[in-house]
């Protein structure tokens, strides 16, 4: 968000579990689509936000396991915590706010009462947050119950359940909904309203992120029983929101289309892309080359020495690899290197993606491209 000095042309607001990542596919395949369209076209003007009901720890956990991409802003513990950043600065300011009219202790005495529900791990709770397992039964009776003892008692809470078993306790300011409206305000109050926003989700919730005004917003296709609830009976005839066709990322993407928030072929989609360019972009290049450099190494394209030809036409001859480690290395050499690794990689679970990529034009017609490289073979990441 700091780098950003006009408004951002889209702000998508993910959840992430079955919704950015599709935990049902070994592959990551939507994943890696939406990734590659996100740097390509989108990281150097918009914003990607994740809203999440993990707490810090297990979001971190989950971004060692699954290849997402950096987001500019991160909020987790439903909408509980919001922080900026790659090195994840917290809004101070947000947690003050949340304080107003919760006490965590009383909730935990009350909610004592009530032996259908179980305390969820230590590390799933959090100052503005205490989460609880309840079978599915059970759940509107006893949710019912526990906001008349958590209001004798002076709190203002909020009760949501999740995936048809997990119930959040919440400060009635807290929640999904309420922190995108909080950082809406904030990019507005400094002249930075997006021009338009996305929010996607698969569960309860995620349907507050649906009520915030003059958003688009998608139901992916898997979304949980609650939440498809949710839609029927609030936004079945709000032409902003859709329930897409499609799963996890996909559904995302087919939100991009629906909505005509810009591009919408994620590179991956096309064979040959790294020759198919239109409107070139050193951002866009990197990805293309990388998505070049996986199909080559998966021995996914022809092996033929027309394309290299291609690739040594299409590179500079000054050009350069420049490692973090400070060791450069001119690209036609990083080609001749390439060609000898043609299909090492076949029938390997063999992926790359690129992240946090950005440029800047050093002098004219020559530019630095930063960025994350990043590869997985089977269970393995490695970052390059
Ligand atoms: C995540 C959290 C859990 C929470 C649930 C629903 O799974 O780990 O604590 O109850 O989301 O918000
Ligand atoms: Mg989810």
């Amino acid at each position: 968000m700091d780098g950003l000095n006009c408004p951002a042309n889209l702000l998508i607001v993910s959840d992430l579990d079955f919704t950015m990542v599709d935990h049902d596919d070994p592959e990551n395949l939507a994943l890696l689509r939406f990734n590659a369209l996100w740097e390509a076209y989108y990281r150097h003007n918009s914003l990607l936000v994740y809203s999440t009901g993990r707490s810090f720890t297990f979001y971190k956990e989950l971004r060692k396991q699954k290849p997402l991409l950096t987001p500019d802003i991160t909020i987790t513990s439903v909408g509980t915590e919001i922080t900026y950043g790659e090195s994840m600065v917290p809004d101070e300011r947000w947690k003050q706010c949340l304080d107003h009219n919760w006490n965590r202790e009383t909730v935990m005495e009350e909610t004592a009462k009530f032996p259908e529900l179980t305390l969820q791990s230590e590390r799933d709770q959090g100052p503005h947050k205490v989460s609880f397992h309840l079978e599915k039964g059970n759940a509107s009776k006893v949710m019912e119950a526990i906001s008349k003892c958590l209001e004798k008692r002076g709190l203002d809470v909020k009760i949501i359940y999740s995936f048809g078993i997990a119930l959040d306790i919440l400060p009635q300011a807290a929640g999904k909904g309420q922190a995108l409206e909080y950082l809406l305000e904030k990019l507005t109050a400094g002249g930075l309203r997006p021009l338009n926003t996305l929010v996607c989700g698969d569960s309860g919730n995620d349907a507050e992120l649906f009520t915030v005004p003059e958003v688009y917003g998608v139901l992916v296709s898997n979304a949980q029983e609650e939440l498809v609830k949710w839609y029927a009976e609030n936004a079945r005839g709000n032409a902003q929101i859709i329930h897409a066709t499609e799963r996890c990322a996909a559904g995302i993407m087919q939100a991009i289309v629906n909505f005509s928030l810009g591009p919408n072929v994620s590179p991956r989609d096309i064979s040959d892309s790294m020759f198919k360019r239109k409107n070139l972009s050193p951002g866009h290049e990197v990805v293309m080359f990388y998505l070049f450099y996986e199909r080559w190494r998966r021995g996914e394209v022809q092996n033929s020495e027309q394309y290299i030809q291609m690739l040594r036409s299409i590179f500079h001859p000054t050009g350069k690899f420049l490692h973090p480690s400070g060791a450069d290395q001119p690209m036609h050499q990083s080609i001749d290197t390439l060609v000898s690794l043609f299909g090492d990689k076949r029938g390997v679970d063999f992926h790359v993606w690129v992240d946090r990529v950005s440029s800047a034009e050093t002098s004219l017609g020559s530019w630095l491209v930063n960025f994350d490289k990043w590869e997985s073979s089977g269970e393995i990441c490695i970052v390059i």
